[in-house]
């Protein structure tokens, strides 16, 4: 059931992106197939998958044109992938089990394929098949999400910026809070708004949101340290190998599990009143911390 849920989500987003991206022969092609290159790449989609069962689960159907939500979430996730491994940020080789952006396309063009996939994100917002009311809620809720306020560039610069320093456990919260869990949250949240969710359906999304975001984090930094470059597609040991603040480094790999469990747990509370409707989001959140890549 789950398996299925991840399989056709990727099928149907994958799809989507093929549409909504400009083709690799559109001019200038370069800056198209590097888009390509790194939206096609090979990613798990789940944070499309995470807003399209938000949507099911609030309406009991998944509402048409969602996909194009979802596809516009993924382009500008796999921005944030390619901006973070350039070399003035994370410097990696690997992404998605293929050299990352720059290696293939130079610094300048992987800048460009970037700011040019969250540029189409957002046209394809503008276009939503939702009523204007909630389209617009949804894009404000999506920018706050990457923006710099308790926001994913505000976590990515204080990412950077905690290299070496070893900050407090605070500190280290409000990262991974930022950088990661503010895009799952939004994801999950505008999945609810374009399924016409009711605000306190829309709290409660959130909340599973704050808390599954968070855990997903702590288990990205656990398996940098133990899985392989070959099995997780992107350079192992690099967290460690540039000093960054983690949750292995600060708390260990055996309570930093505990800590995703305890969130998981409580982010699936938060759903507990959707009653059986909950179901598939809640796999969701324990396939989340039980992930191997
Ligand atoms: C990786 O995200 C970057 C983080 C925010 C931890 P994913 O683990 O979802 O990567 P893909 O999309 O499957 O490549
Ligand atoms: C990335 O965090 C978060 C983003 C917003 C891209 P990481 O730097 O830990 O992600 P990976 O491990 O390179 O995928
Ligand atoms: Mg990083
Ligand atoms: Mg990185
Ligand atoms: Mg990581």
């Amino acid at each position: 059931m789950l398996k299925e849920t991840l399989e056709q989500g990727q099928h149907v987003i994958d799809q989507a992106l093929e549409k909504l991206l400009p083709p690799a022969t559109q001019r200038p092609e370069s800056i198209h197939q590097a888009m390509r290159h790194s939206v096609f790449a090979g990613g798990k989609r789940l944070r499309p998958i995470l807003c399209m069962e938000a949507a099911r689960m609030v309406s009991g159907k998944l509402p048409p044109g969602i996909e194009e939500l979802g596809s516009a979430l993924e382009m500008l996730h796999t921005y944030s992938l390619i901006h973070d491994d350039l070399p003035a940020l994370d410097n990696d080789e690997l992404r998605r089990g293929k050299p990352t952006c720059h290696v293939v396309f130079g610094e300048a063009l992987a800048i460009m394929a970037g700011d040019a996939l969250q540029t189409q994100a957002y046209e394809v917002l503008a276009r939503l098949k939702c009523p204007a009311e909630a389209r617009v809620r949804i894009i404000e809720e999506i920018a706050r999400g990457t923006g710099t306020v308790d926001g994913m560039i505000g976590g990515q610069v204080k990412d950077l910026e905690a290299e070496r320093q070893k900050p407090d456990a605070a500190t280290l919260e409000y990262i991974h809070r930022s950088k990661t869990g503010a895009l799952i949250t939004a994801s999950l949240v505008t999945g609810g708004i374009y399924a016409g969710g009711s605000h306190a359906e829309i709290q409660r999304l959130r909340d599973f949101g704050r808390s599954v975001g968070l855990a997903f984090q702590i288990v990205d930094d656990v398996l940098d340290v133990t899985q392989s470059s070959e099995q997780l597609g992107k350079t192992a040991g690099k967290d460690t190998a540039s000093e960054k603040a983690t949750y292995p480094a600060l708390f260990g790999i055996e309570e930093s599990l505990n800590r995703a469990d305890a969130l998981v747990i409580s982010g699936c509370n938060s759903l507990d009143s959707f009653g059986q409707r909950a179901e598939t989001l809640k796999d969701l959140a324990h396939f989340l911390v039980q992930r191997k890549k």
